[in-house]
């Protein structure tokens, strides 16, 4: 899949060597709560890049600085080539949201083309990519179908639909496995993969080990940095472990010994 036939491609050339994501100093303050803390990250042209960390440390929070959907407190985040906020990063863009955003009393067929409206998609064109994104997640029997009748797997396999329909050069998943089957699961990020090998980067945020190990690389969020960030090898190695929770467990050890000794 060429890049040039992705939704707002051609006016976000960018350069061919700057990283597709780049945050600087990045600070999250809600009230009296400092979610992100001077963040550094730098996000590469074909990565699929796993954000780990648990409840509340800021993985969302990030997801949605990334989709221009929240402003950062301090610091700065360029986005396919360009400094947010700017409007024309959202078309190239791919959010699946940790909560459903789909309308219940709509059709999966409906809430497609609600998607490829946003994207500006239409006539043969959307019709055709919602066929294909409707093939890839197994739901072309159940186009027709009101979402209300849909179970949890099915739900989640529409948002994923729903996040991919227009082709994103950088697809945002926040959770996009929870409460989905093990073999679910897997056809989900056996698809990761092959979207990965069109060109497509990835940025998902998951609490499964098994789907960190994934990644080509992974982001341990926690007190508001990057604790670690490398491959799952490199993680691995540096926690001097084969085992992707002991590493995480040795991490976040040593991050709380940092915070107490700062
Ligand atoms: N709009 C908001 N107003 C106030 N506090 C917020 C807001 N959004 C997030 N927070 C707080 O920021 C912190 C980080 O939340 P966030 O949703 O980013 O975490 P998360 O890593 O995605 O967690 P989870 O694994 O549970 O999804 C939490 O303490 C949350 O309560
Ligand atoms: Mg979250």
């Amino acid at each position: 899949m060429a890049d040039d036939k992705r939704v707002g491609a051609p006016s976000l050339a960018g350069s061919a060597k700057e990283p597709l994501v780049i945050c600087d100093g990045l600070v999250k303050v809600f009230g009296r709560l400092r979610v992100l803390d001077g963040l550094d990250l730098a996000i590469g042209v074909g990565e699929t890049f796993g954000l780990v960390g648990p409840n509340g440390s800021g993985k969302t929070t990030l997801m949605r600085i990334l989709a221009g959907l929240v402003r950062p407190t301090a610091g700065s985040v360029r986005v396919l080539g360009r400094r947010l906020p700017d409007p024309r990063v959202a078309a190239s863009l791919g959010y699946m949201t940790q909560l459903s955003a789909l309308y219940l009393d709509l059709t999966a067929r409906e809430n497609l083309r609600f998607f490829c409206s946003i994207y500006g998609l239409r006539g043969q064109e959307r019709e055709r990519r919602i066929a294909e994104i409707l093939a890839r997640v197994d739901l072309s029997a159940d186009a027709d179908r009101v979402v209300a009748t849909f179970s949890g797997g099915m739900r989640q396999r529409l948002s994923l639909a729903c996040a991919l329909v227009h082709r994103p050069r950088l697809a945002l998943l926040d959770e996009p496995t929870v409460g989905v089957d093990p073999e679910l699961r897997r056809s989900f990020w056996d698809y990761f993969a092959q979207l990965n090998r069109e060109g497509t980067t990835i940025i998902v945020s998951t609490h499964h080990l098994d789907e960190a190990a994934r990644c080509s690389r992974l982001g341990l969020l926690r007190f508001g940095r990057l604790l670690a960030c490398g491959t799952p090898h490199e993680l691995l190695a540096g926690a001097g472990t084969s085992d992707m929770e002991a590493a995480f467990l040795y991490y976040a050890a040593r991050g709380r010994q940092e915070e107490v000794t700062a």
